[in-house]
């Protein structure tokens, strides 16, 4: 089985693409909705909550674990490396096909504070990121308006608007919620502008990982989403994914 992780129900962003590319393969997902935004938390408190997290989901049988949030993964993914035998697939910032796709030499990226303020999105920069510009905007209130099930229609517009007013012609999903709201935010950007959302490659990467494990690719269509928090938003934007499921697949699940 296959875990996978998000602060909300941004993850199901990239559960979407696993589901797609791995339909056979076993999953259980956990929303910490409860806990969510992560986007201005200490690294400590989200490295306890992702350590909890990950338990939970190791007890339920987990061989591996996406954690489908940049703003974990920026915090706690050599954390959970370190202390769990299990292996992990995080978000990479996009930055790297962004540079390369970017005709203007400006790119736009959308995350959390906690994203943009994590080494692995600065070693990626550094990398990847030479002689082009890179616009960074805290995409502030856009997490909990996916939460709520809100489209935020002029904080997208401001958002987008900085980046394409400095001239960015590609602009990276830099958090798994916004993919629920791209359609806005390429609205808002215009036809010359390209969206990267990561979730395809991340679901790619996981296959690979996941090709390798004693089981490799194994399941029953074990899909079980359990959140932590007020379940309405996750039930709609799971069945909105595959209507085919039904009450019984979701669990409202106290994790200390
Ligand atoms: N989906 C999370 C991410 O990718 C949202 C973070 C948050 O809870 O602020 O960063």
């Amino acid at each position: 089985m296959t875990g996978v992780y998000d602060s909300g129900i941004g993850g199901l962003s990239v559960w979407r693409e696993l589901a797609a590319q791995m339909p056979e393969q076993d999953y259980v997902y956990v929303a910490d909705s409860a806990h969510c935004p992560y986007g201005d938390k200490s690294p400590d408190y989200i490295i306890e909550r992702a350590s909890s997290v990950v338990r939970f989901l190791t007890d339920q049988g987990a061989e591996a674990v996406v954690v489908a949030c940049n703003t974990a993964t920026a915090a706690a993914i050599s954390y959970l490396r370190s202390h769990f035998r299990i292996p992990f697939v995080g978000m990479e910032p996009a930055v790297k096909p962004a540079a390369l796709a970017s005709r203007t030499g400006v790119v736009g990226v959308l995350a959390t504070a906690n994203t943009f303020k994590g080494r692995l999105y600065r070693d990626t920069v550094m990398r990847y990121a030479s002689g082009i510009r890179i616009v960074e905007v805290v995409g502030k209130g856009l997490v909990e308006a996916v939460e709520r099930g809100d489209v935020p229609e002029e904080l997208i517009r401001s958002y987008v608007g900085q980046m394409t007013g400095e001239g960015a012609d590609v602009i990276v999903l830099g958090c798994t919620h916004f993919p629920f709201l791209e359609k806005e935010i390429a609205a808002a950007a215009g036809p010359s502008v390209r969206i990267i959302n990561p979730a395809p490659a991340v679901a790619r990467q996981t296959r690979r990982v996941v090709e390798n494990l004693p089981h490799g690719i194994s399941g029953c269509g074990r899909r079980e989403f359990h959140t932590t928090g007020d379940p309405a938003c996750l039930i709609r934007t799971v069945l909105s994914i595959d209507p085919s499921l039904t009450p019984d697949h979701f669990h409202r699940t106290n994790i200390q």
